[in-house]
């Protein structure tokens, strides 16, 4: 089994969509290992997206992640990094896979409802980032 990292961004959260969303998860076969719901500080969402710094869509970036509360989650399934990528769909809605969580319920390339690890490394990081000693088997 594979764990990865998610997040049910602000957008989505503000809009109602938390149900929807945890619904498509488990529809999908993920286990809910941990959940929690939080507002990220400038700080943690600075250093959450650290690897996005030199762009030029990171102050927007962070302030997006920070307008209102967040669910956080340590997912679990067999190749949970791709899959969950798979059912997020593409960063830009306008390309998403028809049934995705982007397609469904993401506003705009920034404002797109989910977060997926994109690799089992970043997946590690970003539990440990979330979820302090976090078990990863
Ligand atoms: P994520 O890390 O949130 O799962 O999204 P991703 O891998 O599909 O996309 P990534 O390239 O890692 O970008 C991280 C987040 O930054 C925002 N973004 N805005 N304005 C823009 O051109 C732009 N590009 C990316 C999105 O919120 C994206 O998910
Ligand atoms: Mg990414």
């Amino acid at each position: 089994m594979e764990h990865t990292f998610a997040i049910i961004k602000p957008d989505a959260v503000a809009k109602g969509h938390i149900g929807a969303i945890l619904s498509l998860m488990q529809k999908e076969g993920f286990v809910i290992k941990a959940m929690c719901m939080a507002r990220l500080s400038k700080h943690e969402a600075e250093g959450f997206y650290a690897e996005h710094k030199e762009r030029g869509f990171f102050g927007s970036l962070v302030t997006f992640m920070t307008e209102g509360p967040v669910v956080l989650l340590a997912l679990e399934r067999e190749d949970a990094v791709a899959h969950w990528r798979k059912v997020m769909g593409a960063t830009n809605p306008a390309n998403a896979d028809e049934g995705t969580v982007r397609k469904l319920f993401a506003e705009s390339i920034e404002r797109n409802a989910s977060h997926g690890s994109d690799s089992p490394a970043s997946a590690a990081r970003e539990l440990g980032y979330f979820f302090r000693s976090y078990d990863l088997s």
